[in-house]
């Protein structure tokens, strides 16, 4: 498959899009600058919630809000929740932090600070305080879940929290080779899990990758329940030139889920070195698993049209395809490609600059619910924030 038109101006978009100077967490630096460009008067960023119109109002299935009062009740409650029986289930996410002398002035004081809420965060600070949320979040909504934080043994990361490990694992995370480390990351663990079942383990631990800018706001169990077939499950939207989102890769952890998915990702690995190391800072994973997916003989791209699961073989390994609208719901800029939230929505996932909504959602959901939060996520979608 060639590099169509789109993806050559995709890629001279991109040094415009740098705007991490040097936090080198994994969030979703992946944004659809085509596709999702806001109209020009609207780019300037936010310090604060703006709240606008809700998209997809009146249409049957889309979450209906009154400000941010929700008028349906989604499906779940933080009170009512139960989590779902069956096997457990790990979110595994890259994350490191250098250099935090970069918050401080030459005097101690701390720079660029920001604040959500009552509290003021440097940049690293913000950033800890993102996989914070993303963590809390995983402890409302699936309270039987932990929380695996794959990162650089240099890396100064502490994070003591129940159910939260760290998990070093060489590598070079260097900014420009963060999304390329990541799938490297994600092997390296896939080896060890597979070690540890030819050693005698015995019990089925599956694994969701995602980056850690998203929240997790219903149980994601029923996905290997209901879908008993599948080695790896991928994200999918009906966008063109990005069908694939790389910010959740759910694997079942049985010893063939972990050994097929391995070695898929083997497969990205390779085809992300030979053909987007240009785009290695940012979508060259993105990209890389796109190619893999669409260069499969069988494959119909005509599928990814429709928000409906599906499951395809793709070199050896059964992927099901879950629809972003859903697993993977994406804050609208400009018209939005989801029209809306879907009532069953179950994974936010606050791309680019959405950063403080995340962490001003999780602030609202202290006081109100999950439908209403959600309205207050759809209200204020639209709009950029400061980080
Ligand atoms: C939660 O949201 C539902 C749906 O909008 C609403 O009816 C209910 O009053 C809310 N509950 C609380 C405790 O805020
Ligand atoms: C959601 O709420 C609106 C407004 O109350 C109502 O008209 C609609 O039927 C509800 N949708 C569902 C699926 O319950
Ligand atoms: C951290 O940033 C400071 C200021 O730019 C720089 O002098 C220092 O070398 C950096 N340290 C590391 C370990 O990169
Ligand atoms: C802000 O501080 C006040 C007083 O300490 C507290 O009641 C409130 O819950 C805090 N709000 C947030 C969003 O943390
Ligand atoms: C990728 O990088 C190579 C070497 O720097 C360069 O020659 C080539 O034009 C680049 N390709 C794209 C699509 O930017």
């Amino acid at each position: 498959m060639r590099i169509g038109v789109g993806w050559r101006l995709y890629l001279f978009l991109l040094p415009l899009l740098f705007f991490l100077p040097y936090l080198l967490s994994v969030l979703e630096l992946h944004k659809n600058s085509i596709v999702e460009d806001l109209p020009k008067k609207n780019r300037k960023k936010f310090d604060h919630l703006v709240l606008g119109p809700a998209a997809g109002q009146g249409l049957p299935n889309r979450l209906q809000c009154q400000g941010i009062k929700a008028l349906n009740k989604t499906h779940f409650s933080a009170s009512s929740h139960v989590a779902s029986v069956g096997d457990r289930i790990s979110f595994v996410t890259v994350f490191t932090i250098y250099n935090t002398s970069l918050d401080i002035n030459a005097d101690g004081r701390a720079i660029n600070l920001l604040s959500v809420g009552n509290a003021s965060y440097s940049k690293t600070e913000r950033s800890m305080a993102i996989l914070n949320v993303f963590i809390n979040f995983i402890e409302v909504t699936m309270p039987l879940s932990d929380v695996i934080i794959l990162t650089d043994p240099a890396s100064d990361l502490s994070v003591h929290r129940k159910g939260v490990t760290i998990y070093p694992i060489e590598g070079e995370y260097s900014r420009e080779r963060l999304m390329l480390q990541r799938i490297r990351s994600y092997i390296t663990f896939l080896e060890r899990k597979l070690e540890e079942h030819s050693q005698g383990r015995r019990h089925i631990n599956h694994y969701i990758f995602t980056d850690s800018d998203i929240a997790v706001v219903d149980d994601l169990g029923h996905i290997f329940q209901n879908h008993p077939n599948f080695h790896l499950a991928l994200t999918f939207r009906n966008n063109k030139d990005q069908p694939l989102n790389s910010g959740f890769i759910a694997v079942r952890g049985t010893p063939d889920g972990i050994l097929r998915t391995k070695v898929f990702l083997q497969e990205v690995l390779s085809i992300y070195g030979s053909k987007y190391m240009n785009a290695s800072r940012m979508l060259g994973d993105q990209l890389a698993l796109a190619w893999v997916v669409k260069s499969h003989a069988s494959f119909d791209t005509r599928r990814f049209t429709k928000a409906q699961a599906f499951v395809e073989e793709i070199g050896g390994a059964s992927v099901l395809f879950l629809p972003c609208a859903t697993y993977n719901w994406t804050p609208p800029e400009g018209a939005g490609q989801f029209h809306g939230m879907p009532l069953d929505v179950k994974v936010v996932h606050f791309k680019g600059s959405r950063k403080r909504l995340m962490l001003e959602s999780w602030n609202f959901l202290s006081s109100s619910n999950l439908s209403d939060m959600l309205c207050l996520i759809l209200a204020s979608g639209r709009t950029k924030y400061d980080f």
